[in-house]
């Protein structure tokens, strides 16, 4: 079969006659008119070009990329094919890609741009590979319009935008309704004559705080997949503590963290603060009776193995005997239980000086362990 380019026939002898058409030198696993065909028929653009920066082979990709027909692009420069105010810094990298001819991708980092005949830009990657030829060495350009490519991420990044945009909205939306819940809560609270139904709605609406709060961390830090356990914990006690603000000094809340963050997703850290809720809420409510003094310590530890551990800890007067988890009539032990099995976790309970609760979930459920 014929060259498909307007080269003459491998193996012509004079070089000086034909200054543009060398004699390639390809590998022996491939002859010249295969090479040739190779290149014809590549889908992207292929431009070889000697050490001047003459072209000496192009395909027909090249054509139709550049819109040239092929006799207006052998033996012309290639910097016809580059857009004007870069042309002039080409040719010393030319000359620098020729004093270390490898086969490497041009202009890393940088954005390159083709140039059609009529002049029309348009965004390009390139690839470049020193081929030996009896005329010395060439370089084979492949040349790929990303045009499409450039216009499908930029879709992306803005449906990305809109859907970031539109989340933080759906977090702030939740956020409020939420906290008209607490006010709806807190206004049955100021009517209810009985004590004791006051102090029933007054830890609903700490329930429904703790789930608030997950929303306005999510809201406030923009990355809607996972939040800091640390951080959520440290914000839900010091609520937890204003509402108690009645105790003065006489109770201190502490909170022992690591100094990594520990990252865990929204389905995850709402059982685990509505777990810490019941907890604190428990210590602060029934530990320290009448004028006795106190602390409340709750500490996060991530362990090596992926598994996370939230402790609460008192020292107050310590749990009744008859307080059975899960099985008593109160709703708060039965919730802590029900979390932490939400969490696939376990639950220690030590009766000592006051109680510590410590529960110890995996990070991530199986399913769901990150790639
Ligand atoms: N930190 C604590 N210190 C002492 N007693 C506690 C503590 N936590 C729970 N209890 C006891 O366990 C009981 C059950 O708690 P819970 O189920 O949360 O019900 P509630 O708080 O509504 O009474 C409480 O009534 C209280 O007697
Ligand atoms: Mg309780």
């Amino acid at each position: 079969m014929d060259a498909p380019v307007n080269l003459p026939p491998a193996g012509a002898p004079d070089r000086a006659s034909c200054p543009v058409a060398p004699m390639l030198a390809v590998s022996p696993l491939l002859g010249e008119d295969s090479f040739r065909r190779v290149v014809e028929w590549a889908p992207s653009a292929m431009v070889m070009i000697d050490l001047e920066g003459i072209m000496v082979l192009v395909n027909a990709q090249t054509e139709r990329m550049f819109d040239y027909g092929r006799d207006e692009l052998i033996g012309k420069p290639v910097e016809i094919l580059v857009p004007e105010r870069f042309r002039q810094h080409h040719s010393a990298f030319r000359t620098g890609y020729f004093n270390d001819p490898q086969p490497r991708p041009m202009g890393v980092g940088r954005d390159l741009a083709g140039c059609r005949a009529d002049g029309t830009e348009f965004p390009i990657e390139i690839g470049l590979n020193p081929i030996a030829t009896e005329a010395g060495v060439m370089v084979l350009a492949s040349i790929i319009d990303i045009t499409e490519r450039q216009r499908a991420q930029q879709r992306l990044e803005d449906a990305l935008r809109e859907k970031t945009v539109l989340l933080n909205e759906v977090h702030h939306r939740v956020k409020n309704n939420l906290q008209v819940i607490t006010s709806l809560l807190n206004l049955q609270a100021d009517f209810a004559a009985d004590p004791r139904l006051r102090a029933i709605l007054a830890e609903s609406c700490g329930r429904v705080k703790a789930m608030a709060l997950t929303h306005q961390l999510l809201y406030e830090r923009k990355d809607f997949s996972r939040l800091d356990l640390g951080d959520y914990l440290d914000r839900l006690i010091q609520s937890i503590r204003s509402s108690y603000r009645a105790t003065g000094d006489r109770i201190t809340l502490r909170m022992v963290r690591p100094d990594a963050h520990v990252q865990i997703d929204l389905e995850r850290t709402i059982p685990c603060g509505l777990l810490v809720n019941e907890l604190v809420t428990n210590s602060f409510k029934h530990a320290f009776k009448g004028e006795r003094q106190g602390e409340i310590v709750i500490q996060l530890e991530e362990g090596f193995d992926g598994m996370v551990c939230v402790s609460v800890a008192d020292n107050g007067v310590g749990l009744p005997p008859e307080s059975e988890l899960a099985h008593g009539s109160s709703l708060g032990l039965q919730l802590v239980q029900l979390f932490v099995e939400q969490l696939h976790g376990t639950l220690d309970v030590e009766r000592g000086s006051g109680v510590r609760f410590a529960m110890r979930f995996p990070k991530y459920i199986a399913a769901k362990e990150p790639s």
